[in-house]
């Protein structure tokens, strides 16, 4: 390891070193993506003499934390730089529970860092197909938000004001309602090689379905992604939208009451999407 390493916060100026980490990673975020993430978090880099060489960001939601865009420059990978990011990005962030979408590069590394598997992550892309638009769901307006964040604390146990507010800003968010009230919602943002619907909340997988379908119907023929749980069981009614398995990870937890899955917090709001496997 060269002398010249600094670490330093996460700071705008970083976001092009680190689109160049994520794109030779393999990662599809655009700056835009890096950017809305950033927004809501903070990290830090490690630095090459100007050369952005490591990131490592955090997204506090309440009392939960996401560590999330943790990359290390390929060539300096197995030197300790990976562990030395996280270490400095946890100690910024005080929660009693940390969660993270791992990789298979990244597993060895949280494991070591007291994260245990909680569930696992599928990812499904592709051209959507034609798909009929359900007569239940409609676009959520201003005034859905408060409903839309107490659903989505019952779901995932976190605070994601910030995120959701700016997902109902820049994107767009449906909802479906029955004799109780808001019963589930979903989003839709540009993000990466076309867009991702995520996150989705719902009672059931039927309600689930609906959500998604209001999306897939308006984007007909376009690239969509969406990040489901294997617990959810959506993963075949996806495929056969025309949306492909083609990888995913593994959620972890640190801390927190009990490691099990997020989606089991609730029997009334269940997770069947992710924001994003940054963002859970
Ligand atoms: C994941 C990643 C950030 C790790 O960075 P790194 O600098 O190589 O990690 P470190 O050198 O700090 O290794 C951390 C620990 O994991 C261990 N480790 C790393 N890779 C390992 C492997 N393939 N098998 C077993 N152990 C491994 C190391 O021995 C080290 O343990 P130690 O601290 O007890 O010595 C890096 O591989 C990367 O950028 N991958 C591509 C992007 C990615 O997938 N990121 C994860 C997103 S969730």
């Amino acid at each position: 390891m060269t002398d010249t390493l600094t670490f330093a916060p996460f700071a705008p100026a970083h976001l092009e070193g680190a689109l160049r980490l994520s794109q030779e990673a393999g990662w599809p975020h655009r700056m835009e993506d890096w950017r809305l993430v950033q927004r809501i978090s903070r990290g830090v880099v490690v630095l090459d003499g100007p050369k952005v060489v490591g990131t490592a960001l955090a997204t506090p939601f309440g009392t939960v934390a996401m560590a999330n865009m943790i990359i290390v420059d390929a060539a300096m990978r197995g030197r300790g730089l990976g562990r030395r990011l996280m270490d400095r990005m946890m100690a910024g962030v005080d929660v009693p529970e940390w969660r993270l979408v791992a990789t298979e590069d990244g597993l060895p590394l949280y494991e070591k860092l007291g994260f245990a598997a909680t569930g696992q992550i599928l990812q499904h892309q592709g051209v959507i197909g034609t798909c009929a638009m359900p007569e239940d769901v409609v676009a959520a307006e201003p005034a859905d938000l408060p409903a839309i964040l107490t659903l989505d604390r019952q779901a995932t146990g976190a605070d994601r004001t910030g995120l959701l507010a700016l997902l109902l800003a820049e994107g767009e968010i449906a909802v479906i309602r029955d004799t109780s009230g808001l019963a589930g919602f979903a989003a839709l943002r540009d993000f990466g090689r076309g867009a991702v619907v995520g996150p989705v909340i719902a009672r059931d997988a039927q309600q689930a379905q609906r959500l998604l379908s209001f999306f897939f119907a308006r984007r007909a023929g376009g690239f969509l992604r969406v990040d489901t749980t294997a617990a959810a069981g959506l993963a075949p009614w996806l495929t056969a939208q025309g949306l492909a398995p083609v990888g995913g990870g593994i959620a972890m937890q640190r801390g927190g009451a009990s490691a099990t899955s997020p989606a089991a917090a609730s029997p009334s709001a269940t997770v069947f999407a992710l924001a994003a496997q940054a963002l859970g």
